[in-house]
């Protein structure tokens, strides 16, 4: 059987560029979690259906199974490693926390990601399906909306809302 091509790329992740040679058909979630041993990130379905993987590429969140880690050369890519230390926080995390906003924690990297990249959304003024309006008001509805492409086995979600809109204020 032939061998399975690989090539050779540049990769910035959390503000070190790594140099890679892989498969170019590796997705930037396999690129995280088999080569650079950045285990946040998670995957849960690997169809682009749970969120659990989410990344934020440029600051904007994206499903990291769904990407190839090829076309994201020049993107500044940032991983739930990247957003805050254990000792220095970032205001998602340290509200998660406080809110206890996870209880197997599985998808809790995922949400985080996602939850930093959505408040940015709406502090840009971009509507989601259930603004009001035309300035997005951060509400219990719009937190729900705009974090429902990323699912919570546990149900922990009451608390993920409590988290968010804490970190927002
Ligand atoms: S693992 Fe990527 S969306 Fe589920
Ligand atoms: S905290 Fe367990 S799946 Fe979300």
């Amino acid at each position: 059987m032939p061998e399975s091509p690989r090539v050779s790329f540049p990769l910035t992740v959390n503000g070190v560029t790594h140099h890679l040679t892989v498969d170019p058909r590796t997705t930037l979630l396999d690129v995280l979690r088999e080569h650079l041993e950045l285990t946040g990130a998670k995957k849960g379905c690997d169809h682009g259906q749970c969120g659990a993987c989410t990344v934020l590429l440029d600051g904007r969140r994206v499903n990291s199974c769904l990407i190839l880690a090829i076309s994201q050369q020049s993107a500044r890519i940032t991983t739930i490693e990247g957003l805050g230390r254990p000792d220095d926080l970032h205001p998602v995390q340290r509200e998660m926390l406080e809110h206890d906003g996870y209880q197997c924690g599985y998808c809790t990297p995922g949400q985080v990601c996602s939850a930093v990249g959505m408040l940015d959304e709406v502090a840009q003024g971009w509507p989601s399906a259930v603004t009001d309006g035309t300035e997005p008001e951060l509400d219990r509805d719009e937190v729900r909306e705009r974090m429902s492409g990323n699912l919570c086995r546990c149900g922990a979600y009451p608390n993920i809302v409590d988290a968010i809109l804490a970190a927002a204020r």
